[in-house]
């Protein structure tokens, strides 16, 4: 389990924690948006730097896409997909999660 269902407001900060990813201890997150819970490691696809500008804070300034705090890139929500800045065409690494009896959990890696 990562974290509570209502731990996660709409458009609000995310929740992070650490995931294995290829035998490694990895930083992620997750948020909430448009109803719906969305994951990725938190790892830009620039240069691999954590994305957020304060702890939990990933979304830009309208809450629509993701924001790397580094260089500005900017990532669709519920894709994960660069849209803006130096990630260029490459996506951030999406998380498969499961949202059930109020509670959130990561089932994995898309690229796995
Ligand atoms: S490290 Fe994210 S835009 Fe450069």
């Amino acid at each position: 389990m990562i974290c509570a269902s209502d731990a996660l407001e709409e458009k609000g900060r995310g929740v992070r924690f650490s995931i294995d990813y290829h035998g490694h201890s990895a930083p992620a997150f997750v948020v909430r948006f448009e109803g719906a819970v969305h994951g990725y490691l938190n790892r830009c696809s620039h240069v691999p730097m954590e994305l957020d500008w304060t702890e939990g804070e990933f979304f830009d300034s309208t809450r629509r896409d993701l924001l790397c705090s580094t260089h500005g890139a900017a990532y669709e929500t519920t894709t994960g997909r660069c849209v803006w800045g130096p990630c260029r065409n490459t996506p951030l690494v999406k998380l498969n999660l499961a949202e059930r009896e109020g509670a959130v959990y990561c089932e994995g890696l898309q690229d796995e």
